[in-house]
This record gives structure tokens, sequence and C-alpha cells, in this order.
């Protein structure tokens, strides 16, 4: 099993969304609606989408955030961009950064930050070194928003998801999944979570403020 799948490139940029879709039964757009929903993004927000992909999810934002707002994404693949940019354009509170979320980002001052299936895919420092950019990022009381897989039993999936999951996933994610994501959290000064679940508990969506 490959140790992260997390950079995308090649063949699987230029059809992540369709990839997406077939691997989740199309369900994902779904999923992404519902995550804006309990975002509770409204006029004026400004949030940093960081490891944004294809702007599936800024799209979103940027529609909530209205013109006062301010949307940035900010992805480490080309083609990825491409298709972000390309989506976003009509919004004009958004832009696309290509920049690595694993250095310092000169930015700062956001009401949120969005990470959207990102976290299983990095190593235990890497996980590190963003949330050292995320402290940066984000404003006193500011909230930070993770979407990724929740912590589960591997044993228990059906064949079939046991199957996708293995098949799709990496090396890392299979450790993510018994990960306390909250504990290390707590010791960037980060609390007072919230939590949604959806697909039987298997993906959450956590909002931690800012202490
Ligand atoms: C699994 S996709 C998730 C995309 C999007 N957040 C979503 O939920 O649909 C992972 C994304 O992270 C980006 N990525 C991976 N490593 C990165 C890094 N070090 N800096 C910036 N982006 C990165 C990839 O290019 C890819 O677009």
């Amino acid at each position: 099993m490959v140790r992260s799948k997390i950079k995308i490139t090649g063949v699987k940029a230029r059809f992540y969304d369709l990839l997406v879709n077939l691997a989740t039964g199309f369900k994902y757009g779904k999923l992404v609606k519902d995550t804006a929903a309990k975002m509770n993004i409204t006029e004026g927000v400004s949030l940093i989408d960081l490891g944004g992909g294809t702007g599936k999810n800024a799209k979103l934002f940027a529609r909530s955030a209205g013109n006062s707002g301010r949307i940035v994404l900010v992805d480490i693949g080309k083609t990825m961009l491409k298709k972000a940019g390309r989506r976003l354009k009509k919004y004009k509170n958004s832009e696309v950064v290509q920049a690595d979320i694993l250095k310092p980002l000169k930015l700062n001052g956001f009401d949120m930050v969005f990470i959207g299936f990102i976290m299983h895919g990095f190593e235990i420092q890497e996980r590190s070194a963003l949330m050292k950019n995320v402290s940066k990022l984000l404003k006193r009381g500011g909230h930070l928003f993770i979407l990724d897989y929740n912590q589960f039993d591997m044993k228990k999936l059906n064949p079939i998801a046991g199957y996708l999951f293995n098949h799709f996933e990496c090396e890392l994610a299979t450790e993510f999944i018994k990960w306390d994501m909250e504990r290390f959290l707590r010791s960037y000064k980060l609390g007072k979570f919230e939590k949604w679940y959806w697909h039987d508990k298997k993906i959450r969506l956590l909002r931690a403020e800012k202490l």
C-alpha cells in the first residue's frame, strides 16, 4: 500500500471530480453542500481553504461570503489549481494561490480555515507543520474546520466499503482512522469542539475554535 496519495497530479488531477464521484457513488456533491451549510458562512467572512483542490467547496463558500467576504484557495497542484481558477472565476471575492501548505504562508487574519480530506494523507510531522500555519492564519476566536475520516474500526466496515477504502486510500489513512485528532489540536490551543457526522459516522466535520 502506498504511504500517501495526497499529492494529486496527472490523469488523477484531470479527472479528480469524476473519480471522487465514482468512488463515493455520486454522494460527494451532497457532502460538500451539507458541510458548507454546517459551517454557517455569513456575508463578509474571510476563509482560507488549505489544499482546496478543484474548488468544489470554495465555490459554495464564495457564494455565502458575498461581496464583502474573502475566500482564498491554496493548493500545490497546477492542474487542480487550474480547475479551481475556472470554477471560481465569476466570484470576485475569491482567489487561488499556488503554495505548499506545509511551509509558512504570508497570510493571516482569517475568520475561518477549512481543511478538507488532507490531514489523513500527511505524516504526523507534516500535520504539525500544517497546524503551525493554521495558528498564524486564524484570528483569535476564529474557527478551524476539518472535514475528513472519523475514527473507526476497519474490521467493522462492510466488504464493499472495506474494498473501496483499501483500494483508494493510502497507508497513512489506515493509521489516521485510529488517531485522536482532538488531543492533537488541543496542543495548538484549539478547542471548544463541535462535530457533525456523515456516512454511518465514517466522515466527520470537526470545528475547533482558536482559544
Ligand atoms: C484529496 S484532495 C482534497 C481536495 C479538496 N480539499 C476536497 O476536499 O475536495 C488533496 C488536495 O491537497 C493538495 N495538496 C497535497 N499536498 C499539498 C501541499 N503540501 N500543499 C498544498 N496542497 C497540497 C493536492 O494537490 C490536492 O488538491
